[in-house]
């Protein structure tokens, strides 16, 4: 038996509770935590060590583990002895399972370890564990991938963790399959190639500016930051037409908060990172519902056209039986892209920096093959789809970068069937993931797999299923090419202006759950006397 809805969000709050407090245990945090003055209850502050009151933490954990302890062999073990044949693999601790082992590997920089490990001991194409407080079977390889991809809504569905859902209420309207079909369904109109072809100049019109008021004339920078302002004001632009710097920076710091708390503990406790991002995402629908309000009018009044820009395309576009969809769905439905469509690009960018500075020999072919760009053109004209269909090298590096540094390590499937694969059975409800990190580092898809090497993408490209930063099958991420056109503009402005090298030579990257250079990339500024 496997555990209803409502008891597994029970257990989902309760285990990270465990996690986190454990974690904290096992480092030795804790006891120097309980040492302080207490300054409030909330678990954000517990993270962040600024204290919390002893009695309270002793007793939530004392709760949590006897509960967790329950529950796990009230229901975890039951819903797995009634299957035969079950993959190989360990659930690890109760509730906890190897969360802590996956998150740990990530922070230290390797999430593939967390793979290799397994896949060296039990199988090379299948391993159980328990993630997220999910029993899980992780599949492996390109075959892994491709029947993962394949057989959405037919073995498996989305899944997401329960904290998105409560921080996007009109995503509880439905199941997580109709929601996203219907963002699948409104997406190609707005990101289909004769739309994306308009979208390049304004995007190279906002980087130049962004480089002109942010990077122009300093000596050093701070890159992450800077990759997501450029990634937020052009998704503000092209989602909204939102162009005011002053308003697009009213959402950005709630944006922000809401981006740190969407995967995180879902305890909705005053302070807590959760707490935070659920009050954000109230601020930035409320500005946006005022958006979509003037939105219709202007609509109404016929001073823009439905594919004015993606806002229009959602208040305009019915489903099959001729329903709108409600402001506060095409509120979070703008949320949600913004979310997924603006931190992966900003590490995929974050990362194209940091390599160009490591790797002299590529950034020197980057910079020929943009500057033979550039002289093609007029003076001040912008860049135009022919162009970057000539950055074809620049699109290798930034394809090899994605490689070693995928923005997103994976995703979640959930089985809506018993199946076999690979001659084990896969139980109803169990949770699938693929992962990036299963091939992208593997020499059998990838010789020399650490070696840095935009030309496996000239030709054919890697095998099939391979080479997944952006997933693959019927739930491939939609905004792929939106996103090789805003790095690409990114990186046609950034090395024509500058050299660059990094401040801290050493500086240790983290996954968490993007992965960023734990410092934030800063970069010293050399720019080229033209
Ligand atoms: C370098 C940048 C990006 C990377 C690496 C990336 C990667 C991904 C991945 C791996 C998935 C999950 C696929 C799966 O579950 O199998 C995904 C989904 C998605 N992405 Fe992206 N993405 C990027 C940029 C964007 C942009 C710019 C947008 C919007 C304009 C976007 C919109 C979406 C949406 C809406 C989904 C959900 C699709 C669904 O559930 O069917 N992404 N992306």
């Amino acid at each position: 038996m496997l555990p209803s809805l409502a008891y597994a969000k029970r257990k989902y709050c309760i285990m990270f509770l465990f996690t986190r407090s454990s974690s904290l245990f096992m480092s030795g945090k804790l006891s120097s935590i309980l040492s302080q003055k207490p300054k409030n209850y909330s678990i954000d502050h517990l993270m962040q060590e600024e204290g919390m009151e002893p009695l309270f933490i002793s007793a939530v954990l004392l709760l949590t583990l006897f509960v967790s302890l329950f529950l796990h062999l009230l229901f975890l073990h039951g819903s797995t002895v009634s299957h035969h044949n079950l993959p190989p693999g360990k659930l690890g601790f109760p509730i906890v399972g190897e969360t802590l082992l996956f998150l740990s590997m990530g922070r230290r920089g390797s999430p593939e370890k967390f793979i290799e490990e397994r896949t060296a001991k039990y199988s090379t194409q299948i391993f159980k564990t328990s993630l997220l407080g999910e029993t899980t079977a992780v599949l492996c390889g390109a075959a892994g991938n491709k029947f993962l991809f394949s057989n959405e809504n037919k073995l498996v569905t989305a899944w997401w963790p329960r904290s998105v859902e409560k921080i996007f209420p009109t995503s509880l309207q439905t199941s997580t399959k109709e929601e996203s079909m219907k963002m699948r369904k409104l997406l190609p109109g707005f990101l289909k190639p004769e739309a994306l072809q308009k979208y390049v100049g304004v995007m190279d019109s906002i980087a130049k500016k962004h480089f002109e008021d942010s990077w122009d004339l300093k000596n050093e920078v701070l890159v992450f930051p800077l990759a997501k302002r450029y990634t937020f004001m052009v998704a503000c632009r092209l989602f909204m037409t939102i162009e005011d710097p002053n308003h697009v920076a009213k959402f950005a710091d709630p944006f922000h908060v809401l981006a740190a708390g969407v995967i995180s503990v879902p305890i909705n406790l005053p302070g807590t990172p959760f707490n935070k991002a659920i009050k954000a995402a109230e601020t930035i629908r409320k500005e946006l519902l005022a958006i979509i309000r003037q939105r219709k009018i202007d609509l109404a009044e016929k001073k823009v056209s439905s594919m004015h820009d993606i806002l229009s395309h959602m208040l305009t576009t019915a489903d099959e039986n001729g329903n709108y969809m409600t402001e506060l769905d095409v509120a979070d439905k703008i949320l949600g892209l913004l979310i997924g469509g603006h931190d992966t690009a900003s590490a995929a960018i974050t990362f194209i920096v940091k390599y160009l500075a490591e790797l002299p020999n590529v950034y020197n072919q980057v910079l020929k093959e943009q500057i033979e760009v550039a002289t093609a053109k007029k003076r001040g004209e912008l860049l135009n789809w022919d162009d970057l269909q000539k950055m074809k090298y620049s699109w290798n590096v930034a394809s090899e970068v994605m490689r070693l540094a995928p923005p997103l390590q994976g995703n979640f499937r959930e089985s809506i069937t018993d199946f076999q694969y690979a001659g084990f059975t896969i139980p109803k409800g169990w949770k699938l993931y693929w992962s990036a990190n299963s091939t992208h580092k593997n020499p059998q898809y990838f010789p020399d797999p650490e070696k840095f090497d935009p030309s496996r993408f000239e030709g054919n490209g890697p095998m099939p299923y391979s080479y997944v930063p952006f997933g693959g099958g019927p739930r491939m991420c939609p905004g792929k090419e939106y996103a090789r056109l805003e790095i690409l503009v990114f990186m046609h402005n950034l090395v024509r202006r500058f050299k660059w090298v990094k401040v801290l030579p050493k500086e240790n990257i983290i996954v968490d759950p993007m992965p960023m250079p734990a410092k934030g990339l800063p970069v010293r500024l050399h720019p080229h006397h033209n």
